[in-house]
């Protein structure tokens, strides 16, 4: 299935060096680990292609370093069915690096140089405004500079552009942006950064959506990990339950939620059903170890959820 509706994904590109350990560090002390690799990640990246890979018409706005790691990452999203044009080497920078942790319980803790990521200026997202503009939906996050991502979504509001962000990871933002924002998906972090509740419950979660309603934001999707997510249209709140699986890492679990999510939109699913779409591909994505290579194709998807109706 692919839609002909367009998306434009804006956000961060970088080469995750993983390193699987029984737990994380403390201050001052050295552990060993094992399955170290270099993966292609950052959260923008990790977004468009869960979007290429589930089927969406994507293009990608974001910078690489003028290095060997960054020209093979432009050569994969191409296969990753992801348009490249607005994605270009910076000269004299390197691609962004993400220092990742993963622990026996398949959660991770991440340290970031931004590299190239920190050259999407303002200026760069001018250049490609028209790319914004003939477009159906924007999908940005946090990992770029923040005056270029509020730039963005203001083109695209001013075209009548959805505008999705992923507020990942977790800040404060300005009013300035949250009122440009058609959808908002943060994970329980990423909302209490935003909304000041703590998310133990479905309670909270709907406190902390009724927060976000309350800036302008129609629709919020709270991510919470292996229980689904909280899905608030307008105030009306509901669970859509996550499915089961035996977790390896949940590195971009989120981003191939986020992805996925925005695709199914575009075709024309309910945001019931895009979010039931998307859990099942952050459910297979937790199931397989890196950022880029966990993301599903749209047929092992639809292959999961027809498993599932089968039980
Ligand atoms: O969301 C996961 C991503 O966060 C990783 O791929 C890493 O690059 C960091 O940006």
């Amino acid at each position: 299935m692919s839609s002909s509706q367009k998306l434009v994904v804006l956000g961060s590109i970088n080469a995750d060096h993983i390193l699987t350990l029984e737990h994380f560090p403390h201050p001052g002390q050295t552990l060993s680990g094992r399955d170290y690799q270099i993966a292609f990640g950052g959260k923008g990246a990790n977004q468009a292609v869960a979007a290429g890979r589930s089927g969406a018409d994507i293009r990608f706005i974001a910078c690489v370093g003028e290095d060997d790691i960054g020209q093979r990452m432009i050569e994969q999203f191409n296969k990753d069915r992801i348009d490249t044009q607005a994605v270009s080497p910076v000269q004299g920078q390197s691609t962004g690096v993400a220092l990742i942790f993963v622990n026996a319980v398949a959660e991770n803790c991440i340290g970031i140089f931004a590299g190239a990521n920190a050259c999407l200026s303002t200026d760069y997202v001018q250049q490609h405004a028209n790319l914004i503009r003939s477009s159906n939906a924007l999908l940005l996050q946090l990992e770029t500079p923040l005056e270029s991502i509020i730039e963005a979504a203001e083109i695209a509001q001013n075209s009548g552009v959805k505008v999705i962000l992923n507020p990942a990871p977790a800040r404060e933002l300005p009013e300035a942006l949250l009122r440009l924002v058609d959808i908002i998906t943060p994970n329980e972090t990423e909302a209490l950064s935003l909304t000041g509740v703590i998310i133990h419950d479905e309670k909270d979660a709907a406190e902390a959506a009724c927060i976000l309603h309350s800036k302008g934001i129609k629709t919020v999707v709270i991510t919470m990990g292996s229980r689904g997510v909280w899905l608030s249209e307008s105030g009306q709140g509901q669970l859509v339950a996550g499915f089961k699986v035996n977790a390896v890492d949940t590195i971009a679990a989120g981003d191939t939620f986020n992805g996925a999510f925005v695709t199914a939109l575009l075709e024309g699913k309910t945001a019931l059903d895009a979010a039931r779409f998307a859990n099942a591909a952050a459910a297979i994505a937790v199931t397989r170890s890196g950022g880029q290579p966990s993301v599903p194709w749209r047929e092992e998807i639809d292959a999961f959820l027809n498993a599932q109706t089968a039980l």
